[in-house]
């Protein structure tokens, strides 16, 4: 399936075979420098057509082949992840331009979702040494658990990317991923009766979401794969018996031996599956100077 296409290097991931590395080359940034000055972030924010732009912009450099490629790359089961390398040594390369690269890539893939937390189609926030929130987002000496994103939403969330746009005094916080079939006990988990029963879930006020949604922990697509909408936070189980069953399935997914750990680079992007890849974050050292910003956009695919 990996082709080539000028001014990428696209190779398959050392952790995992299904995941695809992605590297931008000098060239392909230098050549996106001009067209992405034609926008501010605030057009970007205001008219959403620009977003659009950006995307054709950047499909363009690679005879359209570069959305062809990660569309391919998120709807094969067997894959459903890549991640996106540039070199952030080149000093063109600022926060503005990760936010823009972000979009353009984004909306090669579908349309973000309004994301609640900040107001817009993307958020940015910092973990630092100290967290007064309500959710383990930002709360970086805690292991942040597996977990799909948009549990507790209305809108289909069929994808995920978070970029990594800043990193000081960082040790640890590393990103973890897990592929829903690499879960060793999938079959059983899946088969239990209380996996497709609706559960209840909600969020904390963080997220400026005021409804609750009810939906199973686990689906079958249209060709029978399982997929999964769980989050460790975010159920309100009603009973004992959805009570162990989450515990069993949190257990699993912390316990699987199949979690891949990696260090994302600064400057680079995850782009997952939501469906059936999970991800998490180890928690970082202890530094009161530690500062990452991140930025994530979530979304559905282009119909
Ligand atoms: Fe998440």
């Amino acid at each position: 399936m990996i082709e080539t296409i000028d001014g990428f290097e696209i190779k398959k991931n050392e952790q995992s075979s299904r995941i695809v590395n992605i590297d931008i080359t000098e060239g392909i940034l230098n050549k996106l420098i001009f067209p992405f000055n034609k926008f501010d972030i605030t057009a970007l924010e205001y008219k959403p057509f620009t977003r659009f732009t950006l995307a054709k912009n950047l499909d363009d450099l690679t005879q359209n082949k570069l959305s062809k490629l990660i569309n391919s790359i998120l709807k094969d089961r067997a894959k459903g992840c890549f991640i996106l390398k540039t070199n952030i040594q080149n000093k063109k390369i600022d926060k503005n331009f990760l936010v823009k690269l972000s979009t353009a890539i984004t909306h090669l893939i579908g349309v973000p979702n309004h994301d609640s937390m900040s107001g817009k189609y993307y958020a940015r926030f910092f973990i630092k040494h100290e967290d007064d929130s309500d959710s383990y987002l930002r709360k970086a000496y805690i292991n942040m658990d597996l977990h799909t994103d948009g549990t507790y939403v209305n809108e289909n969330t069929d994808w995920v990317l978070m970029t990594k746009i800043e990193e000081k005094n960082a040790k640890g916080g590393e990103t973890a991923l897990l592929h829903l079939d690499d879960l060793e006990n999938l079959k059983e988990l899946s088969d239990s009766p209380v996996s497709r029963q609706n559960f209840i879930w909600s969020s904390p006020k963080s997220k400026n979401v005021d409804y609750k949604v009810e939906h199973p922990v686990f689906t079958k697509d249209k060709n029978g794969n399982i997929n999964i909408s769980y989050i460790d936070q975010f159920p309100e189980p009603q009973n004992i018996e959805q009570g162990i069953f989450l515990q069993k399935l949190s257990d699993a997914l912390e316990e699987s031996d199949n979690k891949i750990i990696t260090d994302l680079p600064t400057g680079s992007s995850v782009v997952i599956n939501n469906h059936f890849w999970l991800h998490g974050r180890r928690p970082f050292k202890i530094n009161e100077n530690l500062s990452r910003e991140l930025l994530r956009v979530r979304g559905s695919f282009n119909s």
